[in-house]
């Protein structure tokens, strides 16, 4: 990302998230990666150290795609919205499209043409319906020249258990497959 680009965003006071934000978490890794993954929003390992999906089910969520031959330093992974709500909250739709444009900027900045979008959030806020995730999991949608392919919340899989594990894993197989394809 540009120094200015991300001087922007870490200044960013959009939203009133920022009064309570240790930092910004703008996203970590390979800026020219195929792949980027967007979560919902940082908690407070996030908050506290700078990088997305450093707890619990950020674990879950790069165990998973080590099965897939993905590591951290393979993908650029963020949040649609870049800062923590207040005891991790859903963020609400005014904090959602404050964040629009950064994400946004990210998508036409890096090279990635492959989108994992983790949970209804960060699906419906990219795709643009109200589906839920029984419904749109492991389909591809064809976006401004970006493929989505949404799949569950880790958190999700580490309250529901193997089921949802197990569908993240075919929603994974997706991914794996269409990045042999766009290789
Ligand atoms: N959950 C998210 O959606 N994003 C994070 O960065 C961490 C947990």
């Amino acid at each position: 990302m540009k120094p200015v680009f991300l001087a922007r965003m870490r200044a960013c006071t959009a939203c009133r998230l920022c009064e309570q934000r240790t930092q910004v978490v703008v996203g970590t890794g390979d800026e020219s990666a195929r792949l980027i993954i967007l979560g919902e929003a940082p908690g407070r390992t996030e908050d506290e150290g700078g990088e997305p999906f450093r707890g619990r089910s950020g674990r879950l969520l790069f165990e998973l795609l080590a099965e897939i031959g993905v590591t951290r330093e393979d993908c650029f992974i963020t949040n649609v919205v870049k800062c923590r709500p207040p005891k991790n909250r859903t963020p609400t739709k005014s904090e959602i499209e404050s964040c629009r444009p950064w994400w946004e900027q990210q998508l036409s900045y890096f090279r990635a043409s492959i989108v994992l979008t983790l949970g209804n959030t960060a699906t419906q806020t990219v795709v643009g319906h109200r589906e839920p995730m029984s419904g749109s999991h492991g389909n591809p949608v064809a976006i401004h020249g970006h493929v989505i392919v949404p799949t569950y919340h880790p958190a999700a899989a580490l309250r529901g258990g193997n089921s949802v594990v197990a569908v993240m894993r075919e929603d994974l197989d997706v991914v794996a497959r269409l990045m042999k394809e766009r290789a």
